[in-house]
């Protein structure tokens, strides 16, 4: 099963990825390819930039990694209560491929942040959305205080709680196998 993962932020180090590409892991076969974000810049969207360069490769081939992938696990990172700005911005110019943009894959959210919060506020957005955009959502899961939880010499998810719940996640998204 080739699952796509990637944490929605441009950061180089970025703790939504390392928690995408670990739960990656959780599910049996998984075949990963992890997309860092910042390989996929791209000037701010407006329709009048639109007009003028049509369609920008980077989008094109952010949108062909998600359609060439068996199902997609993405991880939000949260900045003043909502998206990145770089998630943002390279989802709006793939939304003018085709608003699927997430091509009816099953899909896993997952958000995180250092603290108590856990990303939850850009998760539930995320969630609530998700019907218009082509997302076959087959569990979310918000994980708070993301360094007391997981172990970056490892690249794992250390506490039990968390732990189970992104294996009910991965166990979720490779049930389709079998349906
Ligand atoms: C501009 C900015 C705004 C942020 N706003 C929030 C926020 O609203 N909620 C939150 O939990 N963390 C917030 N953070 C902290 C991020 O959760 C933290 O930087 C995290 O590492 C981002 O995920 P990433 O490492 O995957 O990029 C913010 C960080 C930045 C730089």
């Amino acid at each position: 099963m080739k699952i796509l993962t990637f944490g929605a932020s441009n950061s180089k180090n970025s703790i939504n990825k390392a928690l995408a590409r670990f739960t990656a892991t959780l599910v049996p076969g998984a075949d990963i390819e992890v997309l860092d974000l910042s390989d996929y810049e791209l000037p701010i969207f407006s329709e009048d930039l639109e007009k003028e360069i049509g369609q920008p490769a980077p989008a094109k081939t952010f949108f062909e990694k998600i359609g060439s992938a068996d199902a997609v696990i993405v991880s939000f990172a949260e900045h003043n209560g909502s998206y990145s700005a770089a998630y943002k911005n390279l989802f709006d110019w793939a939304s003018r491929i085709d608003q699927k943009v997430f091509q009816d894959k099953p899909t896993v959210f997952l958000a995180t942040s250092p603290g108590p919060g856990g990303a939850g506020s850009v998760l539930a957005s995320a969630k609530g959305s998700a019907r218009f955009f082509g997302v076959d959502l087959k569990a979310a899961v918000s994980v708070a205080n993301f360094y007391d939880v997981f172990d970056v010499d490892t690249g794992r998810i250390t506490e039990p709680s968390a732990l189970e719940d992104l294996t009910d996640a991965a166990t979720a998204l490779a049930q389709r196998e079998v349906a």
